[in-house]
C-alpha cells in the first residue's frame, strides 16, 4: 500500500446507514465521496468510485448490520475498488460488527465467523478498523491490523441523565456484559446487579439467578445489542419477579431490532429504550424508543486518526 498524503482524506459509505455517514461527514465539515453502490440484475454487488482516491487516506463507513452478508460484501467491494485505484491507506469504520457474536466454536463442526470476516477484511487491503462496543474485546485479536474499539457508554450516559428515576441500579443481563455495566454504574454513580443468563437457542434465553438486590429499585438494563429482544424481555420478567419497581429503562449500543423485537420490549414496565444509530433504526411510532447519534464520537475518531493523534479517550 502506498503512503497517504498527510491530512488529505476521503469518506465513502456503503448502503447500510447513509444517514449516519452523512452526519459524520457533516460533523467533520467534509462531504461524502461520490460512489455508486448498487446491485446487478442478478443481485451481485456493483460498486464504482466516482472520484480519485490516489494516495488519499480513505475511510469506508459501513456497519455490517442485517443483511450482514450483503453489507459485508459492499464493504469488501469498496475496499477493493480503493486499493486498485491507488488509495494511500484504507480505514474501515464498522460501527456495528455483524458476526461479532460468532467469536468461538460452540459445536464441533462450526466456523468462527468473526475470525473469518476479520481475515477477508484484511485481504482486501483494509489496514485499520474503527468499531463501536465490540461484542467481546478479544475480537480485536482476530485482526493483524490495528483496531480502535470505541465505546458509546459516555454518549448513552449523557442521554440518560435527567431520564433516570432516583434509586436506580444498573443491570447487566449476563456475566459477559459486567465490564460494560460497571462503566455505566461508575458514570451514573450507582451500583451493578448481574443476571445469570442461559442461551437456550438463537431466539430464546433464560435467566436463572440474580446476583444483587433489586427489591423496590428502578432498573437500567444495559447491553451491547438488542436483536430479538429476548434477553431484555427475560431480564424484565426476572427483575419484576425479584421485586424491582415497574420502572425499567433499557440502554444498548446497537439497536438491531429484528422482527418481533419491538413487541418483546413493549412491556408496560419498560419506560424508555435508548440505542445509538450504529444500526439504521427503521422503527416508527414507538414513543419509548430514543435514538442517540454516535456521529460526534466517530467524527472525533476520524479527526484524531487524520492528525495521527491518540484515541485512548474514546475507548
Ligand atoms: C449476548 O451475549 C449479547 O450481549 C446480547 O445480550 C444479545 O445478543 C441480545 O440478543 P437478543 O436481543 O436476541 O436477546
Amino acid at each position: 500500500m502506498r503512503a497517504a498524503v498527510i491530512g488529505e482524506f476521503k469518506i465513502f459509505a456503503g448502503s447500510a446507514n447513509p444517514a449516519l455517514a452523512k452526519s459524520i461527514a457533516c460533523e467533520l465539515g467534509a462531504r461524502l465521496g461520490g460512489c455508486v453502490v448498487d446491485r446487478y440484475p442478478d443481485g451481485n454487488v456493483a460498486v464504482e468510485l466516482l472520484e480519485s482516491v490516489r494516495r488519499k487516506e480513505v475511510f469506508l463507513m459501513q456497519s455490517t448490520s442485517p443483511p450482514a452478508s450483503d453489507h459485508l460484501v459492499e464493504l469488501l467491494a469498496l475496499a477493493d475498488a480503493c486499493r486498485r485505484a491507488g488509495a494511500g491507506c484504507i480505514t474501515a469504520i464498522v460501527p456495528y460488527f455483524g458476526y461479532g457474536r460468532a467469536d468461538k466454536r460452540s459445536g464441533r463442526r462450526e466456523p468462527i465467523m468473526a475470525r473469518l470476516v476479520a481475515d477477508v477484511l484484511q485481504v482486501v487491503g483494509i489496514e485499520h478498523l474503527v468499531m463501536v462496543d465490540l461484542h467481546t474485546p478479544q475480537i480485536e485479536g482476530f485482526f493483524h491490523s490495528p483496531v480502535d474499539s470505541l465505546t458509546a457508554v459516555p454518549t448513552l450516559c449523557e442521554a440518560l441523565r435527567g431520564r433516570l428515576p432516583a434509586g436506580i441500579v444498573v443491570v447487566s443481563p449476563d456475566v459477559g456484559r459486567l465490564p460494560m455495566a460497571s462503566r455505566y454504574a461508575q458514570r451514573l454513580g450507582t451500583s451493578v446487579v448481574v443476571l445469570h443468563k442461559q442461551r437456550v437457542s438463537g431466539t430464546e434465553t433464560r435467566i436463572t439467578h440474580i446476583v444483587g438486590n433489586v427489591s423496590d429499585l428502578a432498573c437500567l438494563i444495559i447491553d451491547d445489542m438488542i436483536t430479538t429482544g429476548g434477553t431484555v424481555a427475560e431480564s424484565v420478567k426476572a427483575l419484576l419477579s425479584a421485586g424491582a419497581r415497574p420502572e425499567i429503562i433499557v440502554a444498548a449500543t446497537h439497536g438491531v431490532f429484528v422482527r418481533g423485537a419491538r413487541e418483546k420490549l413493549s412491556h408496560p414496565a419498560v419506560r424508555d429504550v435508548l440505542v445509538t444509530d450504529t444500526v439504521r433504526v427503521t422503527e416508527k411510532d414507538w414513543p419509548q424508543l430514543h435514538v442517540v447519534s454516535i456521529a460526534p464520537l466517530i467524527a472525533g475518531a476520524v479527526r484524531r486518526i487524520v492528525a495521527d493523534g491518540s484515541l485512548v479517550e474514546l475507548r
